[in-house]
């Protein structure tokens, strides 16, 4: 909205359109008409308004009628209604389903500027208060990139880094490291944060309706498509695209891709208008791309159009004095948003926490906590609450596993020696009465004696 704001006029009656188009060109606005309302929506199918004058009574399909239409269509737009003065019941019952004001036929020119600079007001308003919210929002989440790793801390400056620059970055890692959290940082700390962060997670759609999805698509071009729909592409413009899950796109959206990444414009499914575009891509994927690409499943030049940038996100267990840190940064929070009075966590916790192996990563961990903090009991999280506990008792028997060690090498030197109970009770550095206290614990049996 930085250009003056554009309008059209929709009436029947010429004289009514001219003598206001003159008027709103003279104040440098860009104005079209239409004299019905048909021929409205063919103006709003080539180019979007901020604002229409719309008339009520028209032969064909009347204003009231077109209001539902539009609005359907753009719910940004402003409408306002030309009224005579008999019919301004009917324009306060299209007030009522959603136009923004009337005006009154003959008409004022001072009160119509006054009426177009508060519309226009409003809409910036509107518009700022979206950035200001996404603003909050994005520092927010960089606020809650928590680590105290010299990994991690590898990690944040290549975020500084890239975060100036405008080239595309492409995130890897496992399953829940925080992959989604480094690309909100990245639009966060750059010149584009108070722009759109747009997410498509491509793993969630299939082919035709992330088509749909990214590039949106005009009324009616498939079955289904009732409305207009801006797809993410357009959502995204002067901020920042992140393609999570990129490795999940199928093999023809992947060309589309490369194509609107290398050109910067693209058209709506089913349109003819061609919509330029700035916006910075990210993307990310816990797929190995390398292999897919040799397995034919990922194009070699899609991939280096993203990965100009690679930021590797270290799985957990890589960087286990995160462990620690990021444990009592959830249990903050959940205590707070669970309003339970737990602020510490046990000894015991800690050290199942620095054993487990975390497949599921940060965000195994922050599930973990969450899980424990529900369910405890008192101020503490103790062991036993930690999802992973009775499982690891039972999988990771390292007591067991260790005299199993140990049963063994007896068994291997005492064969060795032929059973000499001396000799192999000094090769095994114990002295003859623990040997044959682990031979009777084991229950080892000397083959003649079989
Ligand atoms: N360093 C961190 N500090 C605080 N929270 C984190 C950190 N890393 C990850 N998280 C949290 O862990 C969860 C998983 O993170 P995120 O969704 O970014 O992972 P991902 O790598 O994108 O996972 P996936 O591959 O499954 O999409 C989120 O709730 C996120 O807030
Ligand atoms: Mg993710």
């Amino acid at each position: 909205m930085k250009k003056k704001a554009r309008i059209a006029i929709v009436d029947d009656e010429e004289i009514v359109r001219e003598s206001l188009a003159g008027w709103l060109q003279m104040d440098g606005y860009e104005v079209d008409q239409a004299s019905s309302a048909e021929a409205a929506l063919e103006l709003l199918k080539a180019r979007r308004y901020n604002i229409i004058f719309l008339d009520i009574k028209m032969p064909g399909m009347d204003g009231i009628e077109l209001l539902g239409h539009l609005q359907q269509d753009d719910p940004e737009l402003a409408v306002v209604m030309i009224t005579a003065f008999g019919s301004i019941d009917t324009a306060v019952l299209a007030m009522k389903r959603g136009a923004h004001d009337y005006l009154l036929k003959p008409f004022d020119p001072a009160e119509i500027s006054v009426l177009i600079e508060r519309i226009i007001g409003h809409q910036k308003l509107a518009e700022e208060n979206e950035i200001l919210k996404e603003q909050v929002q994005s520092r927010q989440r960089l606020e809650s990139l928590v680590s105290g790793s010299a990994a991690m801390e590898k990690v944040f400056e290549l975020i500084l880094s890239v975060a100036e620059t405008d080239t595309s970055v492409l995130i890897t890692g496992e399953t829940g490291t925080g992959k989604g959290l480094v690309a909100k940082a990245i639009h966060a700390q750059s010149p584009r944060a108070a722009c759109p962060f747009i997410a498509v997670n491509c793993g969630a759609f299939t082919e035709h309706l992330l088509e749909s999805e990214l590039f949106g698509h005009e009324k009616g071009a498939f079955t289904g498509a009732v409305h207009l729909r801006k797809g993410r592409f357009e959502l995204a413009q002067g901020g920042t695209l992140f393609l999570d899950e990129v490795g999940e796109v199928g093999m023809k959206m992947q060309i589309d891709l490369l194509k609107v990444l290398d050109e910067k414009h693209f058209y709506r499914v089913g349109g003819s208008q061609r919509i330029d575009l700035d916006f910075r891509v990210i993307a990310a994927t816990n797929r190995n791309l390398a292999q897919a690409i040799s397995e034919g499943s990922f194009r070699q030049d899609l991939f280096y159009r993203l990965n100009v940038i690679a930021i590797h996100v270290p799985p957990l267990r890589e960087r286990k004095e995160d462990i620690p840190i990021l444990a009592k940064h959830f249990l903050k929070r959940f205590a707070r948003e669970l309003n339970k009075p737990v602020d510490k966590i046990s000894r015991e916790a800690f050290d199942e926490m620095m054993l487990h192996d975390w497949p599921g990563n940060v965000r195994e961990l922050e599930n973990a906590i969450e899980r424990s903090v529900v369910i405890g009991q008192g101020r503490e999280i103790g062991a036993t609450s930690l999802p992973f506990y009775q499982q690891e008792q039972a999988y990771v028997p390292q007591d067991r596993s260790i005299q199993e060690m140990e049963k063994a090498h007896i068994i291997e030197v005492l064969e060795d020696l032929s059973w000499n109970i001396t000799r192999s009770a000094a090769l095994l550095g114990i002295d003859r009465v623990t040997l044959y206290n682990r031979i009777k614990k084991y229950g080892l049996k000397k083959p003649s004696d079989q």
